[in-house]
């Protein structure tokens, strides 16, 4: 165990698991679940699928994602979620000292994988809205910047940025500029197709937000086909179960439920907006599935928000999960009017309102 390199803080820390109550508004994912084509698939598993190992490379899922987004099979690598591209991408890119731009609130895994391949984080602050500052990134570029994380739309903000600034940045820069779209079902316009204009531009997705699969463990990237090939040869290889790669035809084919999903999360996240700010809250403007939420000086600090939530069985991440808010801050994920509306419940009883 002599030399054994622990990461800066355990990966675990960085969801929301252990906390979640009864009300939950923790969760990110899909709040009307997944599609029920999902279900009906699964439904038709046979011996094979279990007893069969599963296609190395899911080319089902390539060839169909190739389609869609009218680009080579030899552009889409599919893994087990994508936080272990995450994972991957700054072991596979960077070299020990070599620097990644990271904006200083977003998921907090991008800083940590950094850390992890031994780079050096170069952080940029939001702007006075908590968007992603391109302009403060731009500047920050050196010669040793070798990845730029963004996150469109950003998670905890749920802040775009738009299409035509994200390729501005990545004309004007040699490092691999990684766009984590884990969220872009709610909101906000995908870079995918623009990989094939783009040798430095990088795209990771997952099943498990809007297409509401994160028990099954899915995502993909979108790279240049010498990029792909070095994941290739690093990644374990059979990642994505047989189940899995099934399921996944499914969810895609389902487009009225995506369209569904989209209108639900506008909706609700109107709704929890409008309900929050009655109450005096500050609600950061979201275009997305998150909702950051400012709970001082109505409670104590965050840490007291979310104490008192949790004695009423009602659970939100507290926003000290991203260093930078301090103690100030929570994260609500919209989920079904039903629950939405006991979360203003509860909060208006702790308040006498
Ligand atoms: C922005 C972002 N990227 C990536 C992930 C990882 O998703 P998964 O590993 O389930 O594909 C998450 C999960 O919360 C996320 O919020």
């Amino acid at each position: 165990m002599k030399n054994l390199i622990l990461p800066p803080a355990s990966f675990r820390t960085l969801y929301a698991f252990g906390n979640k109550q009864a009300i939950d508004l923790s969760l990110s994912e899909n709040p009307l679940g997944c599609s029920l084509e999902v279900i009906r698939v699964m439904k038709e598993i046979t011996q094979i699928d279990c007893f069969d190992y599963p296609d190395p490379d899911s080319n089902l899922i390539r060839v169909d994602l190739a389609q869609r987004f009218k680009l080579s099979l030899k552009n889409f690598f599919i893994s087990n979620g994508s936080e272990s591209l995450i994972q991957l991408l700054p072991r596979v890119l960077m070299s020990k000292g070599e620097e990644a731009i990271v904006p200083v609130l977003t998921f907090p895994m991008f800083e940590k994988s950094v850390a992890l391949a031994g780079g050096i984080v170069i952080q940029s602050p939001m702007t006075s809205d908590f968007s992603i500052d391109l302009i403060d990134i731009k500047e920050k570029i050196s010669k040793e910047t070798k990845i730029i994380f963004l996150c469109n739309p950003n998670n905890p903000t749920g802040k775009l940025l738009a299409k035509k600034d994200i390729l501005q940045l990545v004309k004007n820069t040699k490092a691999f500029v990684i766009v984590d779209e884990a969220n872009i079902e709610f909101g906000g316009e995908s870079v995918i197709s623009e990989v094939a204009n783009f040798d430095n531009l990088i795209v990771l997705r997952t099943f498990s937000k809007g297409f509401g699969l994160a028990g099954l463990r899915v995502g993909f990237c979108v790279a240049n086909p010498q990029g792909v090939n070095l994941l290739q040869m690093i990644a374990q290889p059979f990642a994505v179960n047989k189940f899995a790669q099934k399921a996944v035809i499914a969810a895609l084919n389902d487009q009225v439920f995506m369209n569904k999903t989209r209108k639900f999360m506008v909706k609700e996240r109107c709704f929890l907006t409008r309900e929050l700010k009655k109450m005096s809250f500050e609600v950061v403007d979201s275009e997305a599935n998150n909702l950051l939420v400012k709970v001082t000086p109505l409670f104590l600090s965050s840490n007291d928000f979310v104490e008192k939530l949790a004695d009423l069985n009602v659970s939100v991440v507290n926003g000290t999960a991203f260093p930078v808010l301090g103690n100030d801050f929570v994260r609500v994920s919209p989920r079904t009017r039903k629950i939405n509306k006991k979360f203003i419940e509860v909060i208006s009883n702790i308040l006498n309102i």
